[in-house]
């Protein structure tokens, strides 16, 4: 019997609407080609859809999103809206109350003339970092004392849990078992945030468990560092929500910048959140400039996701052969239209 994957889909702001439809046309041609369904929902929640209503993500809607499969999302945010308030009411919702602990963000270069690194190429470049995705001051209340007076006190803290932390760091040793290299670094920054000791045991901890997994520790100044000058030295790498978050948009410019960064954001065997990396980029909104493939990339990690493995690698395997190839000339925004390297995926396809 053919499967059927329920979708919820979230174009968002900016240019969140013109990348998803071209991940659309990708995920239905591969749903074609491969013989799935798609049940699609389309959800208006963005800034545009709250300014008109007043609704961020209501409570029916997102008890709708918990039924389904997987969620599609474009971009969040919007300079007509309190700083966070959207990011954190749709994106943060999703990950927080689906309990999405896993934010998977795959840094690999497909071909050397997209790394800004001197003599570096696709052979250096190829990591995988699980960041934490449910803890951290993502999650805390920010407190202000005295605000706006001279003995203002202003603190938000890096709160991490047992349970939270031994979650993702046994899903990083899977991951990185799973992987030819079976190496794995934990990146925190232990020697000043000395809560993060929690992240050094429970590492020591599970590594007794993978002794086929070779281990290494970062502390994330110093991997950022690591990442420019020897990003071979860096294979899987599991660290915290905060500083994953930094440390993916460095990768992101190491294989070829924001254009094309995906992200899983996973509960494993549940509904989980695939979306790009970047942000809404509210300057390109509606110009058909933005670069569609960060999205088209996280639809093949949905893919995977669902257990369309053959779909997946489709489009991955078209993704690639684009980024090889002469007919893509360059990622800078605006050489080539969002809606032609829509096209230039499907015709890989
Ligand atoms: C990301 C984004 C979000 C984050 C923002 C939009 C809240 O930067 O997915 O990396 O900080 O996690
Ligand atoms: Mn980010």
């Amino acid at each position: 019997m053919k499967q059927t994957y329920r979708i919820a889909v979230i174009p968002g702001d900016g240019i969140g609407p013109e990348v998803v439809d071209q991940g659309l046309r990708v995920l239905e041609r591969v749903a074609e080609r491969f013989e799935f369904g798609l049940d699609l929902e389309r959800f208006p929640f963005s800034t545009e859809h709250w300014l008109a209503s007043g609704e961020i993500f209501p409570d029916p809607a997102f008890q709708q999103v918990q039924q389904m499969d997987a969620v599609l999302l474009g971009a969040i945010g919007d300079p007509r809206a309190p700083v966070g308030q959207m990011e954190r009411g749709i994106i943060g919702r999703l990950r927080w109350d689906l309990d999405l602990f896993v934010n998977l963000r795959p840094i690999k270069l497909l071909d050397e003339r997209f790394c800004p690194l001197k003599g570096k190429g696709p052979a250096q470049i190829d990591m995988m970092v699980v960041r934490e995705n449910t803890e951290d001051a993502y999650v805390q209340k920010p407190v202000f004392e005295d605000q706006g007076g001279p003995e203002e006190v202003a603190s938000q803290a890096m709160l991490y849990t047992r349970k939270g932390t031994e979650r993702v760091i046994r899903y990083a040793f899977e991951m990185a078992k799973s992987r030819p290299r079976r190496h794995l670094t934990l990146i925190d920054k232990a020697n000043a945030v000395r809560a993060q000791d929690l992240y050094t045991r429970v590492f020591a901890m599970v590594a007794k468990e993978y002794p086929e997994v070779e281990t290494a520790h970062l502390y994330v100044d110093a991997a950022c560092m690591r990442m420019i000058e020897s990003p071979e030295s860096i294979d899987t790498a599991v660290t915290t929500n905060l500083f994953g978050d930094i440390i993916t948009d460095l990768g992101a410019m190491l294989q070829g910048g924001m254009g094309i960064a995906a992200s899983a954001n996973l509960h494993p065997g549940k509904v989980s959140l695939f979306e790009s990396v970047h942000g809404s980029f509210p300057q390109a909104a509606g110009k058909n400039i933005a670069n569609p493939l960060a999205t088209i990339n996280a639809v093949a990690l949905m893919l995977d996701y669902l257990g369309e493995k053959q779909a997946s690698v489709a489009v991955e395997g078209a993704v690639t052969q684009l980024l090889q190839s002469p007919q893509l000339k360059s990622l800078e925004v605006g050489v080539h239209k969002t809606d032609e390297l829509g096209d230039l995926v499907l015709a890989g396809l």
